[in-house]
């Protein structure tokens, strides 16, 4: 079964990391109650949801991807980017610890979670103000013996390459051919967002649904037509946060209890 690891927003979210970004007021209660209906389209598509205690000194606390890359092997532990970010680290290996093996980015290695995106046996690393090469080297040791291949991104106009592209399937890539190149990903298929919708290349695939962020319609339908099956979910709130459908859960496999408790 998935799980997602998840997390409420912060009371100081107005206080959050912005790179792209002016600053802009947050409605908490709409950013919470959109939040919570995100994680509510999750359990609904069979998620365990795992809410973690709120942590209201972190403002980008929601955005739990940042802080670790969880594969089917192992989950590896970021050195967030932002100094402001470091502190959110030690609640995310205590949810993570009693389903993975953990390992580390360590200085001077820096990794994001949104700049980590994993298709199948790949995984592309977006270079950014938030990773760098250092880290890039770290994982690529960490994954060696799991039969991962890392590439390094470069990307423009964006915070994470997360924002540029993602996975719509292990060999299919949603991507905004202005912020990455499609050539980028050799051996991929990329479906360009549609050019009215910039920021409309972060989705989420949950078993065989695509969510996509209910400001994009026209992805939204681009995908559809593609044949994918997608649902669109309200995340207009965190965007302004500079955060994206992603950024709210990390996202993994554990045994089925039923089958697991057969097995005894
Ligand atoms: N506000 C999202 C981030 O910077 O990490």
């Amino acid at each position: 079964m998935l799980v997602a690891v998840t997390r409420g927003v912060s009371p100081d979210i107005g206080h959050c990391e912005l790179t792209h970004l002016e600053r802009e007021p947050i409605d908490i209660d709409v950013a919470r109650t959109q939040h919570t209906l995100y994680e509510r389209v999750l359990e609904d598509l069979g998620c365990r949801i795992e809410h973690l205690a709120d942590e209201p000194d972190f403002p980008d606390s929601v955005f739990v991807e940042d802080i670790a890359v969880v594969l089917g092997e192992l989950a590896v532990i970021t050195r967030p980017g932002a100094l402001s970010r470091r502190g959110e680290r030690p609640s995310i290996e205590r949810a993570l610890s009693p389903h993975r093996r953990l390992a580390h980015i360590r200085a001077p290695g820096i990794l994001d979670g949104g700049d980590v995106l994993v298709a199948g046996r790949s995984i592309h690393v977006g270079l950014s103000t938030r990773s760098n090469v250092e880290a890039v080297e770290q994982l690529r040791r960490i994954v060696a013996d799991h039969g991962y291949e890392v590439f390094e991104v470069g990307f423009r106009g964006c915070l994470h390459l997360k924002s540029a592209a993602t996975a719509v399937s292990n060999d299919t890539l949603l991507i905004n051919p202005e912020w990455v190149d499609a050539g980028t990903f050799p051996g991929k298929t990329c479906i360009p967002v549609d050019p009215s919708e910039p920021n409309a290349a972060n989705v989420v695939r949950v078993g065989d649904t695509v969510l996509f962020a209910a400001a994009f319609p026209r992805t939204g339908g681009r995908l559809a037509a593609a044949g994918f099956d997608v649902q669109p979910v309200e995340a207009s709130e965190l965007a302004k946060a500079e955060g994206a459908l992603t950024c709210c859960s990390l996202l993994f496999d554990v045994p089925n209890p039923i089958e697991h408790s057969t097995q005894e």
